[in-house]
């Protein structure tokens, strides 16, 4: 974990080092005396603004780039307008791309008015060639374009993009390196995403992440738990461990460590007392997992649980590797083995080849698993993939038909398992001041269900006692005890 490093006394006047992270600590000093010059010119300190699409990953990844921009000096704001902008991009579906670009044109008519100002692009989009082909054609105006693999060195990329005037681009294809210890700069005080491997080996034939995150990397396990017990020490009190296919953590390390054995050992850390993780593949799922589950007592019953189709035939396009009866069989080992655990999932809408008798397949596991939230999408054909080569793309029209019939029958479904605790008590994680009445916080169950209650903002990153009075639809309203 990054410790406080004195960066002015850092040499900057010889070769940077070749080894990291010292690499980055020496060309964040160098950043500083830009961010200086800056304060001296114009009487403040240069402000940054970051925007992350997607999942919790990237959310993760723009903490640790604010961190970066943090020390180096840059000031934090909500205001798109700033003098250095980052998007950090998602790719998963065609919908997020086309948002960057509209976002971009924004972007350019700021920059009419502060040509000072510093665009950056980075994250899963960018490691298409097809996006950055279209960006050096049609994005003049974007400063600086990095990927998924380097982002531990977005201080060495800046001072590249203040020495040059053209746009900088740095794409790496993959990476099996992983840098510790740099610093990050977290959304709040008392939860933290914590990174435990990268990528992902499974190539379901719809996704684009295993080409744009590549192969499966694990963390360390003594880096992990290192981090989390500085973590716990800084006051964090709820972890959420983070991979594209968590059950297969540790598999490729010298010294192989299961992701049942590693939240053991993160059990134990003093300070923590909630412990989410996501995202899990169902093939991996391991009784051992079931069985670390069960018996503790900081792991949140909560588990996301992705099935992307209820149809068998589906399924094996998919490259999913279970069957219908497999996601079923696993679904009712989970409720006999922890009958209070809140089971969410992803499903996938109009994949190629799906007919109507494939979509009622996966209405049928809904109502049966009885899902607590469940993220319905519709497919988005990514070039480079199995499917998108697939010969027996879906109409639109039929896509939408299915999409709204699994909507529906998820949104009944999610209210009835919702609502299975009202008139009980739960312990909340109190998270924010309420969004639409101040008056309210709201916090989280450790199933992952919300509750929004009258209270004071001290009691934020606390975990208090609420009584769960009714139910509406997705949260309750509640009142402390
Ligand atoms: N089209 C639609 N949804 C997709 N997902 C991944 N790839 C695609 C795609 N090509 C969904 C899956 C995954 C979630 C993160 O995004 O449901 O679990
Ligand atoms: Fe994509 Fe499948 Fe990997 Fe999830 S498990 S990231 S859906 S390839």
């Amino acid at each position: 974990m990054y410790q406080e490093i004195d960066l002015d006394k850092i040499d900057i006047n010889t070769e940077p080092p070749a080894e990291e992270p010292a690499r980055q600590y020496y060309f964040m000093a160098k950043c500083r005396e830009w961010v200086r010059e800056f304060e001296r010119k114009n009487g403040r300190r240069p402000s940054f603004f970051t925007q992350t699409f997607g999942c919790q990953m990237n959310a993760r990844d723009s903490e640790k780039l604010a961190g970066i921009l943090g020390q180096v000096g840059y000031e934090s704001t909500e205001e798109e307008n700033a003098d250095f902008v980052l998007f950090n991009t998602c790719t998963v579906r065609d919908n997020a791309n086309q948002r960057v670009y509209g976002r971009l044109g924004e972007l350019k008519n700021y920059k009419k008015h502060n040509p000072a100002m510093k665009i950056a692009l980075c994250g899963c989009m960018m490691q298409e060639p097809a996006v950055i082909e279209k960006l050096r054609s049609s994005y003049r105006f974007v400063d600086l374009v990095f990927g998924t693999h380097n982002i531990f060195k977005l201080a060495e990329l800046l001072c590249r993009s203040f020495e040059e005037q053209d746009m900088v681009v740095d794409i790496w294809e993959g990476t099996d390196q992983i840098v510790e210890d740099l610093p990050v700069e977290r959304k709040y005080p008392f939860k933290s995403g914590i990174n435990i491997m990268f990528g992902c080996n499974n190539f379901c034939s719809y996704c684009i992440v295993p080409y744009v995150r590549g192969r499966e990397r694990s963390r360390e396990p003594e880096d992990i738990l290192r981090e989390i017990r500085q973590l716990a020490a800084d006051g964090v009190v709820e972890v959420m461990l983070l991979g594209q296919n968590v059950n297969s953590y540790g598999k490729n390390l010298k010294k192989p460590m299961t992701f049942a054995g590693l939240l053991r050992e993160i059990e134990k850390i003093e300070g923590v007392e909630r412990i989410r993780f996501m995202t899990s593949h169902p093939k991996d799922l391991s009784d051992e997992l079931i069985q670390v589950m069960k018996e503790s007592g900081k792991i949140c019953r909560h588990l996301h649980l992705p099935l992307q189709s209820g149809s068998t035939r589906i399924l094996e396009r998919m490259n999913r590797r279970y069957t219908k009866e497999q996601y079923l069989a696993l679904a009712e080992k989970l409720r006999r083995e922890i009958p209070d655990i809140a089971i969410t999932t992803d499903i996938i809408v109009g994949f190629p080849g799906e007919a109507m008798e494939d979509v009622e397949e996966t209405i049928d596991v809904i109502r049966r698993v009885k899902y607590d939230n469940a993220f319905t999408f519709i497919y988005s054909r990514r070039s480079g993939t199995p499917a998108a080569a697939m010969a027996d793309q879906v109409p639109e029209k039929q896509v939408r038909e299915g999409f709204d019939r699994v909507l529906r029958v998820v949104q009944d479904t999610a209210r009835e398992q919702v609502a299975r605790y009202q008139g009980q008590e739960a312990e909340v994680l109190v998270e924010e001041i309420n969004d639409h009445d101040e008056a309210l916080l709201t916090g989280r169950m450790s199933n992952n269900t919300l509750v929004h209650f009258p209270g004071s903002p001290e009691l934020i990153g606390r975990i208090v006692r609420v009584s769960l009075d009714k139910c509406q639809g997705f949260y309750y309203m509640g009142h402390l005890v």
